[in-house]
């Protein structure tokens, strides 16, 4: 079979096309034919040999997030059967309850080996069914940047119907969230470097759209558009240099999702207290959470945004793209 990794990860072009014999499963292992794969914003730093924790395995296979079909089991397995359609978990072991150390050592693409290959070897609890109504190229864009959404939306203090989400952007992880949040009767600000994405998410359900580039204290836009109450949840994908601006925007008692670090500066903690604000820090999620996401994403029908689809041979252009941020929702490999 073929695969990708790289063998001494640093920068997108040390990206590697491999071949070597399809895995077998162990008992209580299965193995799925992968059909597709996505990025990630953080698959962009593992490329450059940016590890999470400690330092990136040589020779690594790329990304966590993809889906396949099923096509063979180990001894012992009685969760998933051959020809189930499926899609593995960002944490391979984080099934459900508060996150430990362990799950983040089981991290795909990260810790331990990722899915941009044509086979990959799952243990049997660390897959979930995709929604039947998705195809494998969205199936795949789930695990990571959809359970993170759901996970801050969620996980928490749950959104309610007719509060407000302020979303950061329009990638992956933010899109997942306008969609979340829309399908739950809840209104959703946006913010956007580009009038055409603001025009692209309107179109996706946001009610209104602030360009931080043409507004760089778009906290005071937000704050505008809630006639000076702030939202009640920000999925703060920016990081440092977004999360004062953020803490603004967010109403008294607000709750601001930590989940990116797009960029970098330093924080002020005496308006989070003075303004009560929860902040929740966020690393995606578990099994548990992955599998309420998509009862939701399949009562609701909601089909995940991917912006553009890349062969399997074509992946390093992928990464490139992901990387030149004109995207909205997710890139995809396709694999054949
Ligand atoms: N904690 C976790 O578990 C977790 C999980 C997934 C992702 N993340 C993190 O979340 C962040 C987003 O990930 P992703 O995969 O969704 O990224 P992505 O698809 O690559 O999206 C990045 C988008 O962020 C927007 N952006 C860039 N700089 C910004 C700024 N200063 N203010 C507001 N928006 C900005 C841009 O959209 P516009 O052009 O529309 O502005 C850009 O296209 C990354 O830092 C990633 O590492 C964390």
């Amino acid at each position: 079979m073929k695969f990708y990794k790289f063998p001494q990860a640093a920068g997108i072009d040390t990206l590697e096309l491999h071949e070597t014999p399809t895995p077998q499963p162990g008992r209580g292992q299965i193995l799925v034919k992968m059909r597709a794969a996505s990025l990630n914003y953080r698959d962009l730093n593992v490329a450059a040999g940016r590890a999470a924790r400690g330092t990136l395995p040589p020779n690594l296979v790329p990304l966590s997030d993809g889906a396949g079909e099923v096509v063979a089991l180990g001894a012992d397995v009685t969760r998933v059967a051959v020809g189930d359609r499926v899609a593995g978990m960002f944490m391979q072991n984080w099934l459900g309850g508060d996150m430990e150390a362990y799950h983040v050592d089981s991290s795909r693409g990260g810790a331990i080996d990722g899915v941009l290959a044509e086979y990959v070897v799952f243990d049997q609890d660390g897959v979930v069914p995709i929604p039947a109504h998705l195809s494998f190229e969205e199936g795949a864009t789930l695990p990571c940047a959809g359970v993170t959404a759901w996970n801050a939306l969620y996980a928490g203090r749950s959104l309610r119907a007719g509060e407000t989400v302020l979303i950061l952007g329009t990638g992956g992880v933010s899109i997942f969230a306008l969609q979340f949040a829309h399908a739950a009767g809840a209104r959703v600000i946006a913010t956007s470097s580009s009038d055409d994405k603001l025009a692209r998410v309107k179109a996706l359900g946001a009610s209104d759209g602030v360009n931080y580039r043409q507004h760089p204290e778009w906290h005071e836009q937000v704050l505008a558009l809630t006639h000076g109450r702030g939202v009640d949840h920000v999925v703060e994908v920016g990081g440092a240099g977004t999360l004062a601006r953020s803490v603004e925007a967010a109403r008294i008692g607000g709750q601001v999702h930590l989940i990116g670090v797009l960029t970098g500066g330093e924080i002020n903690p005496t308006p989070i207290l003075r303004r009560n604000t929860v902040l929740r820090g966020i690393y995606v999620g578990s099994r548990q959470m992955f599998q309420a996401m998509n009862a939701a994403i399949a009562l609701h029908e909601i089909r995940p945004v991917i912006d553009r689809v890349f062969d399997f041979d074509r992946a390093r252009d992928a990464y490139h793209h992901l990387k030149g941020q004109t995207h909205v929702g997710k890139v995809v490999i396709r694999i054949p």
